[in-house]
C-alpha cells in the first residue's frame, strides 16, 4: 500500500446477489466495499439469476463510489466458469474467488481473466478458509507481485468446518497472524472473515479491534447493522491522528533535517515512524473523502 493508491475497506458488505432488495438497499449505505455473492447465500436454482442480477448492478453505475465485488462459485462448480467470464466483462472492481487450494489456482484463474480482461480492471482477491490454503499461503501470497492478487479475504465459517473445529474465535489467532504476515510481505490487502450475531455489536466491535491491532485492513460483515461499528473501529482515532500530525511536523521541522531519530512528547521516534504516520494521515484523508 503506498500512501497515494490507498482506498479504505473498512466494512466489506456481503448481500446475496439473488436479494434484489439487498441489492437496492446497497446503494444507500455507506460500506467501503459491496460483495455481491453467488456462492453460499444462493441457492442451486437461483444462481443463473443470481448471475444476472450481480452483473446488471455492476453496471448500472448507480452504487456511487462504493468498490464492487462478486464472490462467485468455486472452480470446481459447474458456474465458476460462465461467473468469471461475466464477472470480468461487466467491470467489477474484482471477483472474490472462494475455496482457493494454492498458487496453482491462482495461476489458473489468472489466465482466464487476462482473456477476458487483458487490462487488468477487474483485481482477484482470494477467501483464505481451506486448510490446505493455510498451509500454502506464502505461495498464494507470493502471486500478489504479479497485477491480478490484490486481497484475501478470511472465511473462518469454513475453516472451521473443515478443521472440525468450534467457533471460538481464539482457535484463529495464529492463522491471522500468519495470513497477515504472508499479505503484508507481498503488498495483499487483508480483510477478516464475518461476525455472524449481527444483533452483537459489542461482540462485532471486539472482533473488529482484535483484527485492526493484528494488522487487518477491515471487516467482512453480513447486515446492514454491522457497517458503523466496523467503519468506526478501523478508521484512525482522534488521538492517532493528533500523534501522527506531531510527528510529520517534528519530522518537517528543519531542526531536524537530516536526523534519523528524534524525540516528540517525550518518546523515541524514527523515521519509520514518520512513514507510518504519513500512511496513517493518508489513511484518513482517503476515510475523509469518502464521506464527501
Ligand atoms: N445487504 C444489504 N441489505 C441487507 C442485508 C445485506 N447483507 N441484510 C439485510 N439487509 C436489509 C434487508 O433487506 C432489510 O431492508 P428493508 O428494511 O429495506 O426491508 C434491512 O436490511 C433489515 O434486514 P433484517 O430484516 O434485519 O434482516 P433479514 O432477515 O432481511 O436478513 C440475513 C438477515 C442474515 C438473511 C441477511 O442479512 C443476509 O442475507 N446477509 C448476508 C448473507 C450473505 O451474503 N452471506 C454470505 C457471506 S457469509
Ligand atoms: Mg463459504
Amino acid at each position: 500500500m503506498t500512501e497515494t493508491n490507498f482506498r479504505p475497506r473498512r466494512s466489506c458488505l456481503y448481500m446475496p446477489a439473488s436479494n434484489q432488495r439487498a441489492l437496492e438497499k446497497a446503494k444507500t449505505l455507506s460500506a467501503d466495499t459491496i460483495i455481491f455473492d453467488l456462492e453460499d447465500a444462493v441457492a442451486p436454482d437461483a444462481k443463473q439469476d443470481a448471475r444476472v442480477q450481480a452483473c446488471a448492478a455492476l453496471q448500472s453505475d448507480e452504487y456511487g463510489e462504493r468498490e464492487l465485488v462478486v464472490r462467485i462459485n468455486a472452480m470446481d462448480t459447474p458456474w465458476f466458469a460462465e461467473d468469471l467470464k461475466q464477472v470480468c466483462l461487466s467491470k467489477a472492481s474484482a471477483v472474490l474467488v472462494p475455496k482457493i487450494l494454492s498458487a496453482d489456482d491462482i495461476q489458473q484463474i489468472t489466465s482466464l481473466m487476462d482473456g477476458w480482461d487483458p487490462e487488468v480492471e477487474t483485481q482477484l482477491w482470494a477467501m483464505i478458509e481451506m486448510p490446505l490454503a493455510i498451509l500454502n499461503l506464502s505461495e498464494i501470497a507470493a502471486l500478489g507481485q504479479q497485477k491480478r492478487l490484490t486481497s484475501f479475504v478470511m472465511g473462518f465459517n469454513d475453516l472451521a468446518k473443515e478443521m472440525r473445529a468450534g467457533h471460538d474465535r481464539a482457535i484463529f489467532g495464529p492463522v491471522m497472524t500468519q495470513a497477515v504476515i504472508a499479505a503484508r510481505a507481498y503488498g495483499i490487502n487483508i480483510i477478516d472473515s464475518v461476525y455472524n450475531d449481527f444483533n452483537d455489536p459489542a461482540g462485532l466491535e471486539a472482533e473488529c479491534l482484535e483484527a485492526k491491532n493484528l494488522g487487518f485492513d477491515g471487516k467482512s460483515l453480513i447486515h446492514p447493522a454491522q457497517i458503523d461499528t466496523a467503519n468506526r473501529t478501523f478508521a484512525p482515532d482522534a488521538d492517532a491522528i493528533a500523534e501522527a500530525e506531531a510527528i510529520i511536523a517534528a519530522f518537517k521541522d528543519p531542526i531536524n533535517a537530516g536526523k534519523g531519530v528524534i524525540v516528540v512528547d517525550g518518546k523515541m521516534t524514527e523515521l519509520l515512524h514518520f512513514s507510518q504516520a504519513k500512511q496513517l494521515v493518508a489513511t484518513a484523508a482517503a476515510i475523509d473523502a469518502l464521506a464527501q
